[in-house]
């Protein structure tokens, strides 16, 4: 009887670890859970996700730093340029999803996104009214454009009448949200379509560089707010016929749930005129959030011998050092090569060229922490140096002895971290998540805890089986 309810157990003990390392093996809870996430995770009104890509609730802030040169007579003359780093000038920046509008059973979405920044005093040191003195954007554009042409020297007269050089001066207002540049304006007399203003970001503020189409992930998790069509036109075709576009670009940057360490991430940077991507670096917790860093490889901005995919950015046989971008093509011809901030990742020769120029890891790359669970984005930081590349031309006084230079203007940092309400609730998600994968290790533990029972069951009856036998034996 006894022997009986012990083998019961034993049985019951075997039967739960099968059905347990079944349950690990057939990873079920793994696939309900994933499936229940892949199932949220979808731009469809009334999702959290799409509550979330409609209009993110963690500040986003633009900050610009500007290098002031204080050298300008000596530059001239050839030797190294001496700049000190002002700033962070802090914008807040909002970017709502508008006009959206779902299409083809709801597989598709489209929408503009128009960002606005707004100046936050209490995140900056200085204010926009600061003077930076720095290279003249829009007159070494202009002499570059002209540099072998007949009207080479009316321009370099027309520059002298109004007193603009190689350097000048102008509020950190200026230089971002855009002036009336006086050679821009006589260029314009001629050339109606001439912009006679130019600012780093003019016209950028409240204004949406066209409709894109997301994928809304109903159709498959991985193509979660991907960007299907920017302006009408299919993500492949920019990059087989203009390099100034954008392949597999998540606008912003939402990824898809269910992140592996093992992929490449790729984002979208109209500052780049490109998309980028990004591998996995390190993990770590962000305000109690588990994630994945996620930072491009430095093959990225690789110069052609390292890596060829980069040969799309030699532009007229002309190709530039690592950690270089030449974007002129994507900004109205105006000699402008994008870099990581203080040249971080570049070849040394740029960092030497400048007095100044500190590269740091940590502040000065690009990187994207993201929740792998969920893909959500829990804190990022975009970091790109804007940089002028300056020469001699015989044509243009202005241009003195300088040197050859890549000559940085400002680098930013677009960066966001989540906030503590979203924080709260992905942590309990991600418990939740922990509870629910572990079923199956409390199945086993339960199993082994009833195989002890059973153990100790036959033991006990082991040692008292003699007992029993006594009595009959003395009768
Ligand atoms: C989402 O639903 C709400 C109410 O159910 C509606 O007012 C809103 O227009 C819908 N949004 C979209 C983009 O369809
Ligand atoms: C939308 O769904 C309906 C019915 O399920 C189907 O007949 C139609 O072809 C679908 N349209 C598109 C554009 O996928
Ligand atoms: C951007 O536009 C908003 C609203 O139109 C305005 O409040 C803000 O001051 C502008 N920002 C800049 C830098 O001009
Ligand atoms: C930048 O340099 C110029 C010229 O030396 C100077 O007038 C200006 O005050 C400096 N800007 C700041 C914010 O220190
Ligand atoms: C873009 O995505 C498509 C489909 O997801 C993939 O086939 C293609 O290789 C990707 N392109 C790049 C450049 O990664
Ligand atoms: C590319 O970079 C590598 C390593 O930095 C260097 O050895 C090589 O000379 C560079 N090639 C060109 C064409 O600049
Ligand atoms: C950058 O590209 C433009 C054409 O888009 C080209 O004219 C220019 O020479 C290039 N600059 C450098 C430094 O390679
Ligand atoms: C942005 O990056 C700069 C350095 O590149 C750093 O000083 C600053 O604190 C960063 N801003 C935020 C909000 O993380």
């Amino acid at each position: 009887m006894k022997s009986c309810c012990a083998y019961s157990v034993g049985v019951l003990s075997i039967l739960i670890l099968i059905a347990g390392i079944a349950m690990v093996l057939a990873q079920v809870f793994q696939t309900l859970l994933y499936n229940r996430i892949k199932s949220e995770v979808v731009l469809e009104n009334g999702t959290e996700a799409f509550a979330v890509w409609q209009d993110p609730p963690p500040p986003v802030y633009m900050q610009f730093y500007f290098f002031n040169l204080t050298n300008p007579e000596e530059v001239l003359s050839g030797e190294r340029p001496a700049v000190i780093e002002l700033g962070p000038y802090t914008y807040r920046e909002y970017r709502p999803m508008k006009g959206v509008n779902f299409m083809d059973n709801d597989t598709r979405v489209a929408a503009v996104n128009p960002k606005t920044y707004i100046f936050e005093p209490n995140m900056s040191r200085g204010s926009e009214d600061d003077i930076i003195r720095t290279v003249n954007i829009p007159a070494m554009a202009v002499m570059e454009k002209y540099r072998d042409s007949i009207l080479g020297h009316l321009i370099s007269d027309l520059m002298k009448s109004t007193n603009e050089g190689l350097f000048g001066t102008w509020k950190v207002g200026e230089l971002l949200w855009g002036y009336e540049d006086p050679l821009l304006k006589d260029l314009h007399a001629f050339n109606h379509s001439l912009d006679p203003n130019f600012g780093l970001f003019y016209k950028m503020n409240g204004t949406d560089d066209g409709e894109y189409v997301f994928y809304t992930g109903k159709q498959n998790y991985q193509d979660f707010a991907r960007v299907d069509l920017w302006r009408g036109q299919s993500s492949l075709d920019w990059w087989t016929t203009d390099q100034c576009n954008m392949i597999n670009g998540t606008n912003g940057a939402s990824f898809h749930p269910i992140i592996t360490k093992t992929e490449k991430l790729y984002m979208f940077s109209s500052d780049l005129c490109r998309s980028i991507y990004a591998t996995f670096e390190s993990e770590l917790s962000v305000r109690g959030v588990p994630a994945y860093r996620f930072v491009p490889p430095s093959k990225v901005f690789a110069n052609t011998t390292v890596n060829p995919d980069n040969a799309g950015f030699c532009v007229g046989g002309r190709c530039l050092s690592s950690g270089l971008l030449n974007v002129s093509g994507c900004k109205q011809g105006a000699p402008i090569i994008m870099s990581s901030p203080h040249f971080y990742q570049a070849d040394e020769k740029f960092v030497d060229d400048i007095f100044g120029m500190r590269p740091v890891k940590e502040e000065h790359e690009t990187a994207i922490d993201i929740n792998p669970l969920t893909g959500l984005v829990v804190q990022a930081a975009k970091r790109l140096q804007v940089n002028v590349f300056i020469e001699k031309l015989t044509a243009f006084s202005q241009t003195g002895n300088v040197r050859t230079l890549v000559y940085p203007v400002m680098y930013l940092n677009e960066s966001v971290l989540i906030d503590e309400d979203s924080a709260k609730t992905l942590q309990g998600v991600v418990t939740q998540a922990n509870v629910v994968i572990n079923i199956p290790f409390i199945i086993i533990g339960l199993g082994i805890l009833i195989g002890v029972v059973f153990i100790v069951l036959i033991c006990r009856q082991e040692r008292s089986t003699p007992d029993e036998r006594q009595p009959l034996l003395s009768s």
